[in-house]
């Protein structure tokens, strides 16, 4: 029914996309609508009031999802690009997920803990050493070197806006970023501590972090255990996220793309990219087959390895696009080395299009890097 579904909307995008033209694509807009979906990104997400318990609600409804098939129907066969048929497909990122004031203490310790390489065996390894903060969160390697310059199998995905995914990793084994975090402290290959018996004792003899668990978990009586550090570490990682011209594009402001970022927006959506990077961050809310058109060569077998079905063979989460020109290199496995070779890649295998014209890659690629972070413009 599914793999039914995708056809008819390749064969739709494809037919869509046959007929494009150069017609301007800021006619035709129809302003309606313009209050959004905003209140899905509302609360849920605090920390705040009462404690920091188990029952963290960070799923709810947060990553709009529900961008699945059928997109192209509903009488938005054409292919202009007016406001109407864009918010089926996008929508800009929300001002804020996590109450800040409320949750200040929280935010400082994960802050704090995401930054101090003391997380890690030899002290040298911290969360920012593969996704660095001032780096669009990633290390701009193929696979990262952990404490004992060991590599694993896998590129370290920006943790930028990663909060907003469906699930954490490229094959989503974790829920949450408060889980996610948790794991490479522990990670042979990653931050190499042995246990979580051993991070806690580690942290408690620093006078600092006695007090700033204190002050983050104040209803607590004892504050600093392993689970906290996932609770801190994620607060702040829900403070990162990167709003770009294209936010304010989706908005209403209609220069904030140049016309080469408008064709390619344009063509990444007819020709049906878009089927599978949408929603508030462009991807990270859907799994997917690489090579789902054209086969593809990975002995990765992704998402099947935490589900075990046969169907998630070399299924991964889909990416996020934003900031997607700074991060690469690209795929699970840091094989593609630029964003040009990506694009054609994905036209390939995902979309059966073998020859992509060089104009075409350009306008693409002008488009990604309107997902760029504002401010690192
Ligand atoms: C040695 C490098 C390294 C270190 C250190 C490291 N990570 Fe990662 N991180 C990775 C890699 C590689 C992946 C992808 C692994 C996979 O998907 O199987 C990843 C995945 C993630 C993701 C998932 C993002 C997404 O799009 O799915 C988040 C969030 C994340 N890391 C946060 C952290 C935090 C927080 C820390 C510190 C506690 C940390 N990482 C330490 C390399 C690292
Ligand atoms: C059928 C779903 C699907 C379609 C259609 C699709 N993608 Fe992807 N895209 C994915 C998946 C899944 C990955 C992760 C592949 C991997 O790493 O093995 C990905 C990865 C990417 C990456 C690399 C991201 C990173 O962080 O490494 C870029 C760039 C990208 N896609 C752009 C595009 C463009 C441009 C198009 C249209 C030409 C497109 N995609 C069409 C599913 C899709």
């Amino acid at each position: 029914m599914k793999l039914i579904l995708l056809l008819l909307v390749f064969f739709l995008s494809a037919q869509a996309y046959a007929q494009d033209d150069n017609a301007s694509q800021s006619g035709a807009d129809h302003h309606e609508g313009h209050g959004q979906k905003g209140g899905e990104h509302g609360g849920g997400h605090g920390h705040g009031g009462e404690g920091h318990g188990d029952g963290h609600e960070h799923e709810g409804g947060m990553h709009g999802g529900g961008h699945g098939g059928g997109m192209h129907g509903g009488g938005h066969g054409h292919h202009k690009l007016d406001e109407t048929r864009l918010k089926q497909f996008f929508e800009p990122l929300p001002e804020s997920i996590i109450d800040e004031k409320k949750n200040a203490a929280l935010i400082k310790l994960g802050k704090k803990l995401y930054t101090d390489p003391r997380l890690s065996i030899n002290d040298k390894i911290s969360c920012n050493s593969c996704h660095g903060l001032g780096n669009f969160g990633v290390d701009n390697e193929p696979t990262s070197p952990g404490h004992e310059g060991k590599r694993g199998g896998r590129n370290s995905p920006t943790t930028m806006n990663a909060a907003l995914h469906i699930d954490q990793f490229w094959d989503g084994r974790a829920g949450t970023v408060e889980e996610q975090a948790l794991g490479p402290i522990l990670n042979p290959v990653e931050m190499g501590m042995p246990n979580a018996a051993a991070v806690v004792k580690k942290l408690k003899v620093i006078d600092e972090y006695n007090t700033l668990f204190a002050e983050a978990f104040s209803d607590e009586r004892n504050p600093l255990k392993y689970k906290n550090i996932g609770v801190a570490i994620g607060a702040f990682e829900r403070t990162l996220l990167t709003p770009s011209r294209f936010d304010d594009f989706l908005k209403g402001d209609k220069d904030a793309l140049n016309e080469s970022e408008k064709r390619g927006l344009k063509k990444f959506v007819n020709m049906g990219c878009v089927n599978c990077h949408n929603g508030v961050v462009i991807g990270g809310n859907s799994y997917k087959k690489i090579g789902l058109v054209v086969p593809y060569e990975t002995s990765d077998l992704g998402r099947y390895e935490v589900t075990g079905l046969e169907t998630d063979k070399h299924v991964f989460k889909v990416p996020s696009l934003r900031n997607i020109a700074k991060t690469g290199p690209y795929f699970h496995d840091g094989s593609v080395e630029t964003l040009d070779e990506a694009i054609k890649l994905m036209a390939k295998h995902q979309l059966g299009r073998d020859h992509v014209g060089h104009g075409m890659v350009r306008d693409i690629k002008a488009f990604l890097g309107s997902l760029t972070a504002k401010d690192a413009e």
